[in-house]
Formats: structure tokens, C-alpha cells, sequence
């Protein structure tokens, strides 16, 4: 009969890599890798992160150095999350033009030219309190915070962003942030939202770098329940309709199904976000010797994108990048023993 076993022999085509490179469904490219920066305010620095090995925090005349490095392996594009001097109630930092994502901006926009700089709009590096809003007692309050972050996206604009991401999870963040961005000139400017971004405990080590752990309470009653796929789908809808150019989902690697989904029901390119706490758990078993890293990042990076990300932001770019495109050269894969 056919369809069955001798006949059908799924193992003819893996038995090479001459073959399976061929019959391969999913390669990474290097443009798809994002590497996401830390900047922060001073100069000389080059700070480690101790929860995320291998990851700096770059003054504003040192980031380049990092971007530079990115750039060369074949990454097209960074996103910039800024560390301010001060904070206060409102977040001012995040709107301030010489802010240091704003001269951040200025310098990579100067050494690179050709890089594509995409930043992060929220309150939560910017607030005292550590949220991605403003407060009225333990509450954060949605409508008020829509006008910072539009301030903060024009700003950011202003100083040379090629494409602006909203990561607040306020609801209608992506229209106020369109007609402000419209208004002052910038409508050629797209929005890349973070529609799907899950109340999540990978965030973790993002929260030390960027020194933005809610000083009370959490972020579920504006970041989405883990438990919810449906309810993700009603995000896209709503940032779609308000113009979002690009959608992301976050984190990745625990929510491919919702990667999956979003992918199915939209037409605007998908991004995905392996944020930190992913990063440090590959960091932390590899150093350990129980896990092979640069096998485990490939292998995460391939399913995020096989899942539906055309875009994957990740802190392993620049690595991932080199291997990529290394690897689409076929200069090490032409191995013709079977393994
Ligand atoms: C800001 C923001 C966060 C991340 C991206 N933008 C932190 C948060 O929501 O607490 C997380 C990224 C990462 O963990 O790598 N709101």
C-alpha cells in the first residue's frame, strides 16, 4: 500500500546534510536579527549586566562600538532602551530631546548610517515607581499616560528613530502615538507595537538593566494573563485598526502558538521578542556545560521563525548573525557523511 513504510522513508532525506540542506524549510538571515541596546547616561561606559552575561550598557559615545560590531556580522537594525540620570513621577526623561536615547539616536544615526534604529517607547525606565504609566495611588491610569508616550515617540522621532515600538500595553498607545507622530510631521515614521506582550517572569534580568522593577504591585493589570491566546488576537485587531505598521509578540519562545495565530491573522510583518530572561537561562546552562549554546540559540532563533516571526529581536544578534550568515554561504555544510 502506499504512504507506508518500506516504501515511505522520511529518513532518505535527512541521511546528508548535503540533502537536508536542500529540503530545509526555515534559514535564519542576519537582516531578521534586531539587537536590542542599553544606554545610559555619562561616558566611557561599558557597564556588564550581571543577570545577563555578555550584555552591556553603553554610554552614548560608546554604543556605536557594540552597533558597529552588530553591523559588520550582517544585523540591519538595533532597538534602544535608555537608562536616564533622573526619574520622576511623569517619566519627563523619555520626552527630553537631549535625552539619552535621543542623542543615542544622533550618534548611530552619524557613525551608521545605514543601520536602521528602532526604538522602545515606554514610561517604566523613565518613572520613579517603575511603571509603564502614570499614577493616581496604586493605579495606572491609561488616558494620561497616551499623551507621554506620544511626546516621548515624537521626541524620539525628532532625533532621527527610523521606527518607534510602543511596549506600555496602555490601550490606544499605537492611535495616540499615530496622530501625534502625523501632527508633527513624522507620518512616514511606522509604528511597531508590542500588541502580544504577556505579563511575564522572563523579563526579569531586563528589569535590573534597565533599573525598572515596579517599586510596588505588578504589570498584569495592563500586561496580558499568560493564559490568554483569544485575547491576543483582539490586541492585533485593535493596534491594526490603529495603524500599526509591525506587531510583536512577547516572549517568544513560550507563546509560538500565539506567534502562530498573529502570524494567520494579519497581513503587516510579525516580530518576536527573546527577551532577557530567555537569554540568561541559554547564558546559564551553557556555563554550566548542560546545554550547548551556540546549538540552543540556533535552534530557538530557527523555531521562533518557523513559527511566524519575520523579525526576531533578540541578545544574541550579533552571534546568531555571524553563524547565519556563515551558514547561508554553505561553506561548512557540505559534509557528505551520514549523521
Ligand atoms: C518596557 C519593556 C520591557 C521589556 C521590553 N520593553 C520590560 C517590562 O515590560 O517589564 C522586556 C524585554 C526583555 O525582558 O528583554 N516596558
Amino acid at each position: 500500500m502506499p504512504g507506508e513504510f518500506p516504501m515511505v522513508r522520511p529518513r532518505r532525506l535527512r541521511a546528508t546534510e548535503r540533502l537536508r540542506s536542500i529540503v530545509r524549510e526555515t534559514r535564519l538571515h542576519p537582516a531578521s536579527l534586531v539587537l536590542p541596546l542599553f544606554v545610559v547616561p555619562g561616558r566611557g561606559q561599558a557597564q556588564e549586566v550581571a543577570s545577563m552575561p555578555g550584555v552591556r550598557r553603553w554610554s552614548v559615545d560608546r554604543v556605536s562600538e557594540e552597533a558597529a560590531r552588530a553591523y559588520e556580522a550582517g544585523v540591519r537594525s538595533v532597538i534602544l532602551f535608555g537608562i536616564p540620570e533622573t526619574k520622576d513621577a511623569s517619566g519627563t526623561e523619555a520626552w527630553r530631546d537631549e535625552g539619552v536615547v535621543q542623542q543615542a539616536l544622533e550618534r548611530l544615526r552619524a557613525d551608521l548610517p545605514d543601520l536602521t534604529l528602532i526604538t522602545d517607547v515606554c514610561l517604566c525606565e523613565y518613572t520613579d515607581h517603575g511603571h509603564c504609566g502614570v499614577l493616581s495611588g496604586e493605579e495606572v491610569e491609561n488616558d494620561p499616560t497616551l499623551e507621554l508616550l506620544a511626546r516621548e515617540a515624537v521626541s524620539h522621532a525628532r532625533a532621527g528613530a527610523d521606527i518607534v515600538a510602543p511596549s506600555d500595553m496602555m490601550d490606544g498607545r499605537v492611535g495616540a502615538i499615530r496622530r501625534a507622530l502625523d501632527e508633527a510631521g513624522h507620518e512616514r515614521v511606522p509604528i511597531l507595537s508590542y500588541a502580544v506582550k504577556y505579563a511575564s517572569g522572563f523579563y526579569g534580568p531586563f528589569r535590573d538593566a534597565a533599573e525598572s522593577t515596579p517599586s510596588f504591585g505588578d504589570r498584569k493589570s495592563y500586561q496580558m494573563d499568560p493564559a490568554n491566546g483569544r485575547e491576543a488576537l483582539r490586541e492585533l485587531e485593535q493596534d491594526l485598526a490603529e495603524g500599526a505598521d509591525l506587531v510583536m509578540v512577547k516572549p517568544a519562545l513560550p507563546n509560538l502558538d500565539v506567534l502562530a495565530r498573529v502570524r494567520e491573522a494579519c497581513h503587516v510583518p510579525v516580530a518576536a521578542y527573546q527577551v532577557s530572561g530567555e537569554y540568561a537561562m541559554i547564558k546559564a546552562a551553557a556555563e554550566r556545560g548542560w546545554i550547548e549554546e551556540e546549538r540552543v540559540v540556533d535552534e530557538t532563533l530557527t523555531a521562533i521563525h518557523r513559527a511566524g516571526a519575520g523579525l526576531i529581536l533578540t541578545y544574541f544578534a550579533e552571534s546568531a548573525a555571524r553563524r547565519a550568515a556563515w551558514g547561508s554561504l554553505a561553506a561548512r555544510s557540505v559534509d557528505p557523511e551520514v549523521s
